[in-house]
């Protein structure tokens, strides 16, 4: 196990091949992909497995798998990614979430987000990180205010890989600067 973080109740680590079909299965759960434009097959699930671990190769960090310390349960991911598409915030790192439906509620994504926040600042030395979702997505929404993001209406953007009318085109953009985190 690789392990990058670990919290009072969770490891977050590299990603392993009993990752994999739980992850499919949360990425084809209409309640946790509610603000993306599709559910994930299982192949482009473990396609977004392989291109999230090419990632850590070449930078050194990206989205970790979640692993429950009791019981060694996987729940989803945290971490870190480079948006590829253009906007007015990028280039960019962005702190991003997605965990399976039984583990919400019990304040997982706030303590894996915080240790991973702290990372970001303090060994990995970003200056600043944001993290954006569909404005409907109150429950994203309120993680990033737990972290201490702070959201301007001004950086409200359209997806650019959303078609023009699509619900969840708009987007909310946060941000966090180094100096405003309040370190765990
Ligand atoms: C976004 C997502 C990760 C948020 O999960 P979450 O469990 O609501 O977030 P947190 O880990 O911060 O937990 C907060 C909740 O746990 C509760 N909680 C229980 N124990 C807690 C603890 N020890 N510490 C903090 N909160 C705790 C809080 O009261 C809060 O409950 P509430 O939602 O009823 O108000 C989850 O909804 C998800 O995976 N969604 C689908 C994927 C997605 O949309 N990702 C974001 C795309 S940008």
């Amino acid at each position: 196990m690789i392990v990058i973080l670990s919290t009072p109740r969770l490891i977050l680590r590299r990603w392993q091949a009993s990752d994999r079909q739980p992850f499919a299965e949360m990425n084809a759960d209409p309640q946790v992909m509610e603000f993306f434009p599709s559910l994930l097959t299982r192949e482009e699930s473990n396609q977004l497995v392989d291109k999230i671990e090419v990632g850590f190769t070449q930078r050194g960090f990206g989205l970790c798998a979640v692993e429950l310390r009791a019981g060694g349960s996987f729940l989803g991911f945290v971490g870190l990614s480079v948006p590829r598409f253009q906007a007015h915030f990028t280039p960019c790192v962005e702190i991003g979430w997605r965990l399976a439906r039984n583990a919400w509620g019990q304040g997982f994504a706030t303590e894996g987000a915080t240790a991973m926040a702290a990372y970001a600042f303090n060994t990995l030395k970003l200056e600043s990180i944001v993290s954006f979702t569909a404005e409907q997505n109150l429950r994203s929404r309120r993680v990033m205010e737990r972290l201490g993001m702070t959201f301007d209406p001004i950086d409200t953007f359209d997806h650019p890989n959303l078609p023009e009318g699509h619900l969840l085109r708009r987007h909310v953009l946060y941000r966090l600067r180094a100096e405003e985190f309040a370190s765990p």
